[in-house]
């Protein structure tokens, strides 16, 4: 996957940027989350398979609904955010409509992902879904439209959404919580390949074989859960704070930074501005070697979301 820079955007904060980790070898006291009054800070953007360009960072908005949710959107987008991550299941699509209007952005410079959920999946259910989803959106197209979980009737879901990315009303398609043999299953007839599989990943569930056989069929893999939602103590983790403090950093931003190295796209949310500014610090430094080292060390294989399997 080619990766280029993309729109800049403007950061609200208090700090001055510091370059490649400047800040951390100079001991200065500058603030961990490292992010700047004023600051163009360039979110990267991923280029898929079929040439769509998509932001490596977004907002999610799992569990968030009603005001909340419009509002948080809407301030996402103020702060740089520009993928927003839905889903029908999530209930709130009208209310990131919402806080899209509010935003007051130009619809082309965001990039809007929804799922279609397993009680609609099928070919006529599917493109009834996708339509309602726009309506709540208050949206004329999808930049990405998933099958958010690989139950019923795929097959038909993905032949509607081929018919409507062909048709110009989803930009690119893909699925999400597939492993490699449906995944596989789906693409035997298939016109059009999945472009995206958006997976359970954090530092408790790094799903490296997937992630190798993602690559190997040049499928871009998308992090649900960045943080695994801070179950297990991920916040607190001794090795993320360690590698977090050599940086000058937050664990939040490290975790992020981490996902970002090993070429995955992540969509942390949060309803806290300061955690959403906080997670956009994340473009002015790298994780070495080492930190990769440590950090595959705290893999425990196994999902942190036991009861959604
Ligand atoms: N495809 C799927 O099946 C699937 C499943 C689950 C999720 N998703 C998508 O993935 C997105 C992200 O996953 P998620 O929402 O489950 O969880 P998550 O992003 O892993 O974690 C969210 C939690 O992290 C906290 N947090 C965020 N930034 C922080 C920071 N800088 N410092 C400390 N805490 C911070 C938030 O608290 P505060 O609000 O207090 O900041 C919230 O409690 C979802 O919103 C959704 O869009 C997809």
């Amino acid at each position: 996957m080619k990766i280029d820079r993309g729109s800049s955007v403007r950061m609200l904060s208090r700090r001055a940027v510091l370059k490649g980790g400047a800040l951390a070898a100079a001991g200065l006291a500058l603030g961990r989350a490292g992010w700047a009054a004023d600051e163009q800070v360039s979110i990267p953007h991923i280029q898929l398979g079929n040439q769509v360009k998509m932001p490596v960072l977004g907002f999610g908005t799992y569990g968030l609904t009603g005001d909340v949710c419009a509002e948080s959107v809407a301030d996402a987008i103020a702060a740089g955010y520009r993928l927003i991550d839905t889903a029908k299941v999530y209930k709130n699509e009208e209310a990131v409509g919402a806080g899209i209007k509010k935003s007051g952005i130009d619809r082309k410079s965001l990039f809007v992902t929804s799922k279609i959920w397993v009680d609609d999946a099928g070919y006529e259910p599917a493109k009834r879904a996708f339509q309602t989803s726009l309506d709540k959106l208050q949206l004329e197209y999808l930049d990405l439209y998933l099958i958010h979980r690989p139950r019923g009737d795929v097959r038909g879901s993905w032949k509607a959404m081929e018919e409507l990315n062909a048709a110009g009303r989803i930009r690119a398609i893909g699925v999400s919580n597939f492993d490699p043999a449906q995944l596989a299953s789906l693409t035997v007839g298939a016109k059009t390949k999945p472009v995206i599989n958006q997976i359970e990943t954090h530092p408790f569930f790094q799903e490296t074989a997937e992630r190798e056989s993602l690559r190997g069929v040049g499928v871009q893999m998308e992090a649900w859960a960045p943080f695994a939602e801070g179950r297990n103590g991920m916040f607190t983790n001794p090795v993320l704070e360690q590698v977090a403090k050599k940086h000058g950093k937050t664990v939040a931003q490290t975790i992020l930074r981490w996902h970002l190295d090993r070429g995955s796209i992540a969509i942390p949310r949060s309803s806290n501005p300061s955690h959403r500014r906080e997670n956009l610090g994340v473009f002015d430094f790298a994780l070495d070697a080492e930190d990769m080292r440590l950090i595959a060390g705290l893999d425990l294989n196994k999902t942190q979301f036991p009861e959604w399997s």
